[in-house]
């Protein structure tokens, strides 16, 4: 089975956990879009209704495309569940990093105000510790952008802003520095130490947030809890 047809499996198993008339969180990325496409699915093939709150625009062009009805955080501010992907998931606490895909910030807006996050995954996405593949995406506001990044190098990692001499901007319209922490001992700690720095709007470090993690392995499922 290739990586994908293992994405596409963890989403699957994820959607069969909404109900109907739940408001549901979108997320972004490869192997959220299966998610998308299987809501849609269900929504053709079974009857199943509900409404969506995308985490970014082009999930919100997807699920539109797909003729799935959508609401704003603002209209929908308490969801039952949000399902998204995320770029390591550390075993036992299920703290994450997300942001590869530049959508950290819509979506930690709106996981954070699900009742459960349920992240999907291939099971090469599962370390022992954060932070040994990815680096740790911040979205920093442009202006003074600099400033920001030698502010996040004093908290002792290599930060690199997203794409160069042609900078990434995200759909909040801010930058991306990403910083490469190497492992990660205490990630709450450094989420909360980044946060604390001036210019940040926000990280990618989801601490806490995650219910379930549902990995696809060559194996079958797995599924990882909390604690
Ligand atoms: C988007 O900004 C990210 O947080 C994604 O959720 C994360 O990068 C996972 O993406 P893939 O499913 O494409 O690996």
């Amino acid at each position: 089975m290739d990586m994908d047809a293992l994405k596409q499996k963890a989403a699957y198993e994820a959607v069969d956990l909404v109900e109907d008339g739940m408001i549901v969180g979108l997320g972004t990325g490869s192997t959220a879009k299966h998610a998308v496409d299987r809501v849609a699915w269900r929504m053709r093939e079974e009857g199943l209704r509900i409404i969506g709150v995308p985490t970014s625009s082009r999930t919100r062009e997807q699920a539109l495309s797909l003729g799935i009805p959508l609401a704003t955080l603002e209209e929908e501010p308490a969801l039952d569940i949000a399902i998204d992907g995320a770029d390591e998931i550390e075993l036992g606490t299920l703290s994450l990093i997300k942001g590869a895909g530049g959508a950290l910030l819509q979506e930690k807006l709106v996981e954070v105000s699900a009742k459960t996050l349920i992240i999907i995954a291939d099971e090469s996405k599962k370390v022992d510790k954060l932070g040994g593949r990815f680096a740790v995406p911040v979205e920093v506001v442009r202006f003074g952008w600099r400033s920001t990044q030698e502010r996040l190098r004093a908290l002792g990692c290599d930060p690199v802003l997203r794409g160069g001499d042609d900078p990434y901007v995200t759909d909040e319209q801010h930058y991306l520095i990403d910083c490469g922490f190497g492992l990660i001992e205490d990630a709450a700690t450094l989420a909360d130490a980044i946060k604390a720095v001036t210019g940040v709007v926000e990280h990618g470090l989801f601490i806490g947030m995650a219910s379930r993690a549902i990995l696809a392995t060559r194996g079958g499922i797995e599924v990882l809890l909390p604690g």
